[in-house]
């Protein structure tokens, strides 16, 4: 038990795949793994630890944005001897050049988020994923023929805003894309001396207003839930 989570120590696997909402954990754990038991449900942030293929991962919801992964994240690797976190979400395009249902690898997150160097004195506004994640989504993703992109995200703090235009920071590091989480799982992760990685869904594209509708939803991140799965095997 740890402060937010009270799943008992040893049942949380080494590696686990966190999606932002809690119910799309479930769909996972519903899914893709059997033997699944339900692991923690402390304010309804499930996370559950089952079989697939043989292994045994946890599939475990972050909340939304930094202040949350952040603490789900820190409490996972200190308090569950986490190794690897990775992150599968998605993500609003600043441009067309990206596509509905593109897969992105995330390099580096960026943000105007206080967290990396409040938490950990890391003041830097671009922070790079964690270990070998990164390189064993892109191994896998070529030996299932999927093209996924490796690209800078931006990690924002903020949803809604009154300024439609792409934010200096994500101009200036080239991000294709915002979500709201990666930079503080990097952040943690780096300090702790842990694997995180993080894939995103394209669900929406700024500039035109476009998104999946609820019914593709599923099919679309299927495909990067297969990915997150297949990569947790070479851990
Ligand atoms: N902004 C931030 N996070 C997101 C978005 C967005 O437009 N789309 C999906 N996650």
């Amino acid at each position: 038990m740890s402060v937010h989570i009270s799943a008992k120590k040893g049942d949380i696997a080494k590696t686990v795949l966190m999606p932002g909402d809690p119910l799309r954990a479930k769909y996972i754990a519903d899914n893709f793994l059997t033997d699944v038991k339900l692991v923690n449900e402390t304010r309804n942030i499930f996370f559950f630890t089952g079989l697939y293929k043989d292994k045994e991962i946890t599939v475990g919801a972050s909340g939304m944005g930094c202040p949350s992964i952040g603490i789900y994240s820190f409490e996972l690797f200190t308090e569950y001897e986490v190794d690897t976190i990775i992150r599968i979400g998605t993500c609003g395009a600043y441009s067309t050049d990206l596509k509905l249902f593109d897969i992105l690898n995330v390099e580096h997150a960026v943000s105007e988020s206080t967290y990396a160097k409040f938490a950990w004195g890391i003041e830097k506004e671009a922070i790079l994923n964690q270990g070998n994640a990164f390189d064993k989504i892109n191994e896998t993703a070529k030996e299932l023929d999927l093209a996924v992109k490796s690209t800078n995200i931006h990690s924002s703090d903020i949803f809604y805003r009154k300024d439609e235009d792409v934010p200096a920071i994500a101009a200036k590091y080239n991000c294709l894309a915002v979500e709201m989480e990666a930079f503080a799982l990097f952040a943690n992760a780096k300090h702790l001396g842990k694997n995180a990685a993080t894939i995103l869904t394209v669900s929406d594209i700024i500039p035109t207003r476009e998104f999946i509708s609820a019914d593709q939803r599923e099919q679309a991140l299927k495909t990067m839930m297969e990915l997150s799965l297949e990569t947790a095997l070479k851990f």
